[in-house]
């Protein structure tokens, strides 16, 4: 049987193993594809963020913030190419939608600013979160790939610190805080549950 698995075309010996393979090379691509559109969005959203705040008194921890998310970025584009991954169809329009919502939530002020960072550092520390335990979850812990695992382990923990730096930069005193953080964080899990298949 004739299947796409890492790395490329493979050929599968029986049919057991070409579902388990299946299985596991679906996971992997699924959330490279994921975290490869979310990383670009998020470096999309400090680049908006800087736009507007680059100059304030919160421009060095943004910047600090969005270097970090620079380097996520990278790390997914040098996963996706090794894996050969097909990218989300929508890159374009996660590249302009970051931007947008960085940009458009820094001119309502910092503090919209630290909130928006809050809402969606939670759903990506979930979204990370889940992944480690889908990938903790497989049977054949041969198949997991310990170099994404790792990877996921150290942005999530990155990722958590962004949340905390957004909560110490008083996000939680921006006007309308609870309505904005509940509209990103739906705006932000639409967005990964389009970009796992699209
Ligand atoms: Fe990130
Ligand atoms: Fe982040």
């Amino acid at each position: 049987m004739l299947h796409l698995g890492r790395g490329g075309v493979r050929f599968a010996s029986s049919t057991a193993a070409a579902t388990a393979d299946t299985k596991a090379a679906k996971i992997l691509d699924s959330i490279i594809r994921v975290n490869h559109a979310g990383e670009l969005g998020a470096d999309r959203i400090y680049a908006g963020q800087m736009a507007v705040l680059g100059k304030s008194s919160v421009g060095p921890t943004i910047e600090h913030m969005w270097d970090q998310e620079k380097k996520h970025r990278e790390k997914f584009e040098e996963l996706i190419r090794k894996y050969r991954v097909r990218p989300t169809a929508l890159l374009p329009i996660w590249n302009v939608a970051g931007f947008v919502l960085g940009a458009g939530t820094a001119l309502m002020g910092e503090k919209a600013a630290m909130a928006c960072t809050v809402a969606v550092e939670t759903v990506i520390v979930e979204h990370y979160n889940d992944q480690l335990r889908a990938l903790m979850e497989e049977k054949n812990q041969d198949d997991v790939d310990q170099e994404l695992l790792e990877t996921i382990k150290k942005f999530r923990d990155e990722e958590q610190e962004h949340h905390d730096t957004g909560i110490d930069l008083g996000a939680e005193q921006a006007p309308l805080y609870d309505a904005l953080t509940k509209i990103i964080k739906a705006g932000c899990k639409t967005a990964i549950a389009i970009s796992k298949v699209v």
